[in-house]
């Protein structure tokens, strides 16, 4: 009897013991202007100011003797040099508390921020090479939300939630998803994921609602690639809005709530939901090809706003909205039971495999090098001719002739591997000045109670994910969970390959398909040494670890990014404000002001706010804005060889309180001869009516 007594008093003690958790975020806002951004990959998209800054947030899950770190990353891929170097600075801190196995960098893959930081030379191809700067940014910015997380540690309980979210996505390769079979189709409702999955994290003490991961598929393509202020896009957006409504007066990235809109199967997903029309004629475009009187230049989706701010903000403000709906009603489930966590390297090329396709047909064959086919070069609607590849035009673009040249041709092996893949680019064959694009990639799975997330190297397209999900549901099933089973796939983490279709997607070789590398049995592959990992965690089993790829040693990456040479201004002060605002300004309406500036690039930007709107409260100047919300823009431009200027704007929203206003601008100067120096100016003050 007492014995029971004990055992159960035990049980509850220990096996309901909740988790301990921290949570953090860090700002990774690299040089904005003169580097150009990362995912269209166009080069004429080069940075030239702020709209959103950009954050690591940092979510780490302990429950003895084991952690999790799930860092959400507002950059468009994670590469793995980036992770290895955060591993050595968090080894230097914490000794082998963060390791290979239990971190995951999640990016959420917005396509409006500095690229030149992955050191495969196809992803940093359009920043002309390696970008340090960008680098170490994102490195501190990703270490310091994870050291807030660390020094944040309580005991709290974590709940699970999901729910519908309709209108904030479309399927941009809706005929690739075709190819899936019928019965397999007809599973689902739609042709994209329209289910919010949540991770909420309530504190037990004092029962506050500490922070949130919510996994959404959407592509951050909401703003397009003729933007050039760095942008953290509609998931970003929907991050700073529920971190405000939550953390009440706080500037952005400043609060103790921390929310993120996390990637996950979003690779054939659009947030451009009025679909692919002709830009000149209005009509939709030619189905299979996306082309309009043939050239994919004129297709271009949009929606579901007036102009590419308004969609960021609809979409954004939709997903910002279901979250907080979900948070808000009660119908949660909390999470229990033990964590495990495991990575593994995996060479793609050495794998074969042998598999039935959801129709039935057994197929076999193996991972191919990696190589991009000629419709990656045509872009998709989002962003048609993405890496600047005009269909019909290749051999006028010198650029691309050269890179053609430069790549290795494929074997007759490569080609038969990759069909019906016509190769344009063998990248697994290219070394030339170093690795093009991986063979190796990084898998990882954590095991949170009856919670599974499967944290996979590229853009899944719909299909995919749900495949893998159902694959890795399977284990969790014959392995003992009984009900509340779930498996989130975690998007774009630790590495990144580009996509993953599915093998009947793969045979129309859309963007997507053509952008699988490692051929047409890709996904099978991941499914099934997903499967091994997870068995293994369950299991409590080795597995192999994998050997992690070789990182280029800093002095043969290639980088043609100039440094700040000087500012200067021969007739003003760094600071002066050149263009007032008027002196009254009604709500509902745009402030502008322009300052004599310098470059941007000199200063460490995460230390210091470019612009400050500031209220004039009991004769003292209370910051009320940043570039960091919303409603604030910060351009730069070259006015001459080495002296510049910045344009604020401020839009006044309608709830904006009246009264005294000012417009603070703040940077640093790298004179001629001597130290960078900071400098600051504001305007006049004008009121708001
Ligand atoms: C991007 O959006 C703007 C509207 O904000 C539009 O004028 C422009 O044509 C779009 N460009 C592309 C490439 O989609
Ligand atoms: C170069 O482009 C022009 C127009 O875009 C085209 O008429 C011409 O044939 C192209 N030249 C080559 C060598 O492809
Ligand atoms: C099953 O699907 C594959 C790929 O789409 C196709 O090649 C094969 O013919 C299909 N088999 C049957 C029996 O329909």
């Amino acid at each position: 009897m007492v014995c029971n007594f004990l055992l159960i008093m035990f049980s509850i003690l220990f096996v309901k013991a909740d988790y301990r958790v921290g949570i953090g975020i860090g700002d990774i806002t690299g040089p904005i202007v003169e580097i150009n951004f990362l995912g269209y990959a166009n080069p004429s998209q080069k940075g030239s100011g702020l709209h959103l800054r950009q954050y690591a947030r940092s979510y780490i899950i302990e429950k003895k003797p084991n952690r999790i770190v799930f860092v959400s990353i507002d950059t468009a891929m994670v590469g793995f040099a980036l992770r290895i170097k955060v591993l050595d600075e968090l080894k230097t801190l914490y000794g082998n508390t963060y390791n290979e196995q239990n971190l995951i960098l999640s990016a959420t893959h917005t396509h409006s921020t500095p690229g030149g930081y992955m050191q495969d030379v196809i992803y940093d191809i359009s920043t002309a090479g390696f970008v340090t700067d960008v680098f170490t940014a994102l490195k501190e910015g990703i270490v310091k939300a994870i050291t807030m997380a660390h020094n944040s540690m309580e005991n709290a309980k974590i709940y699970f939630n999901s729910g519908t979210l309709l209108h904030a996505n479309i399927n941009r390769s809706p005929w690739a998803y075709l190819l899936n079979p019928d019965e397999e189709r007809k599973k689902y409702l739609y042709d994209v994921d329209k289910e919010m999955v949540q991770l909420k994290f309530v504190a037990t003490s004092s029962n506050k609602l500490l922070g949130v991961i919510n996994w959404f598929p959407v592509h951050p393509t909401s703003m397009n690639s003729t933007n050039t202020l760095v942008s953290t896009d509609n998931v970003g957006y929907a991050s700073i809005k529920l971190e405000q409504h939550f953390n009440e007066g706080a500037l952005i990235g400043k609060g103790p709530f921390v929310a993120s809109f996390a990637s996950t199967n979003l690779g054939d997903v659009s947030p451009n939901i009025k679909g692919p029309h002709c830009i000149d004629t209005g009509v939709p475009c030619k189905d299979v090809t996306s082309t309009c009187n043939g050239e994919t230049q004129q297709c271009r989706a949009t929606g579901p706003g007036k102009d590419m701010y308004q969609s960021t903000e609809m979409i954004g403000t939709r997903l910002y909205t279901k979250a907080l709906n979900m948070l808000q009603n009660k119908n949660d489930r909390e999470v229990n039971g033990a964590i495990k966590i495991g990575h593994q390297y995996i060479n793609m090329a050495e794998q074969v495999i042998k598999y039935t396709l959801p129709n039935g047909t057994v197929v076999q064959g193996r991972g191919c090098v990696p190589a991009l086919g000629y419709s990656f070069a045509a872009g998709t609607t989002d962003g048609p001719g993405a890496f600047s590849f005009q269909q019909g035009t290749t051999s006028n673009n010198t650029f691309w002739s050269v890179m053609h040249k430069l790549a290795a041709a494929p074997t007759v092996e490569d080609i038969i591997c990759q069909s019906p893949k016509p190769i344009l680019f063998n990248t697994g064959r290219a070394n030339f000045p170093y690795r093009w694009q991986p063979s190796s990639v990084s898998i990882q799975v954590a095991v949170l109670g009856n919670i599974v997330l499967a944290a996979v190297p590229s853009e899944f397209t719909t299909m995919s994910g749900r495949r893998l999900k159902e694959t890795l549901k399977n284990v969790l099933l014959e392995n003992g969970c009984l009900n509340n089973c779930e498996i989130i796939v975690a998007g774009l983490c630790n590495s990144y390959s580009s996509y993953v279709a599915t093998y009947e997607e793969y045979q129309m070789q859309r963007y997507e398909g053509a952008s699988t590398l490692y051929g047409p049995h890709t996904l099978a592959i991941y499914q099934d040494k997903f499967q091994d990992l997870l068995t293994s965690l369950l299991k409590n089993q080795e597995f192999n670890k994998g050997v992690p790829p070789k990182l280029v040693s800093d002095v043969y990456l290639w980088s043609f990014t100039l440094p700040v040479v000087f500012d200067i201004d021969l007739f003003n002060n760094f600071g002066d404000c050149l263009t007032q605002p008027l002196s009254i300004v009604s709500r509902g309406t745009l402030v502008k002001a322009t300052f004599v500036s310098a470059n941007p690039r000199t200063g460490n930007l995460r230390n210091y706010n470019l612009l400050e709107i500031q209220m004039l409260i009991k004769n003292a100047w209370k910051t009320v804005a940043t570039e960091a919300d919303w409603e604030t823009t910060y351009e730069w431009k070259r006015t001459g060889f080495a002296s510049s200027q910045a344009t604020v704007t401020w839009f006044v929203n309608i709830n904006v309180p009246t009264g005294q206003y000012r417009i603070g601008h703040y940077g640093y100067y790298k004179p001629l001869f001597g130290h960078i120096q900071p400098f600051n100016g504001f305007s006049d003050r004008f009121t708001v009516v």
